[in-house]
């Protein structure tokens, strides 16, 4: 049977694409840029999902989507930082808004009563992946503020080809 290499992910509005891959620009210097198109906050990754199973996954997510506390929220990416163990150079949020952690916490808890095996992500921490590759980086660094007004989570399929990844949004739940 097929598998799809799925994740969850907060996905930019054009504007803040704009605005996070100036700042990956900024850092090209430093290694591979990630094409603006696929600048993202991971929220949960799955990897490889059978295709029977991907509907337990879209549950997952319309049972966060009751949740009381997972309305809109506002994400401020505002440090750079080097994660030397990846090769990363990423943008993060000093401060991870409570909405965030409640749709990831429940994505997690729906996945794993549904299954799911999630491992290597105990901690969360909001990152957009802006340069791979990166050898040597700078240290850590306050930069102008990103703000983001978080309307909505995504099921994301990534496929991985001759140049590079290629994102696909699936799904899109609202935040209300
Ligand atoms: P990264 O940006 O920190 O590398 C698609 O591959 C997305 O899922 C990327 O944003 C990547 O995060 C994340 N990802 C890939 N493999 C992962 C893993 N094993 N654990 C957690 N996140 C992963």
């Amino acid at each position: 049977m097929k598998n799809r290499r799925l994740f969850f992910a907060l996905w930019p509005t054009d504007a803040v694409r704009a605005l996070l891959a100036a700042t990956a620009q900024a850092h090209g210097a430093l290694g591979r840029v990630i094409a603006a198109g696929n600048l993202h906050v991971t929220a949960v990754f799955l990897g490889a999902v059978p295709e029977a199973r991907v509907a337990g996954v879209r549950e997952s997510a319309q049972s966060v989507q009751k949740l009381t506390f997972g309305g809109k929220f506002m994400l401020h990416l505002e440090r750079i930082e080097f994660w030397r163990r990846s090769h990363l150079l990423c943008l993060t949020a000093q401060r991870t808004p409570p909405e965030l952690l409640s749709i990831v916490d429940g994505l997690r808890a729906g996945l794993r009563e549904r299954g799911f095996e999630l491992r290597d992500q105990e901690t969360f921490r909001p990152h957009v992946t802006l340069v791979r590759d990166v050898a040597r980086g700078p240290s850590a660094a306050a930069v102008a503020p990103v703000r983001w007004a978080v309307e909505s989570f995504v099921l994301v399929e990534s496929q991985v080809g001759q140049r590079g990844s290629q994102y696909t949004v699936l799904d899109e739940w609202p935040l209300v």
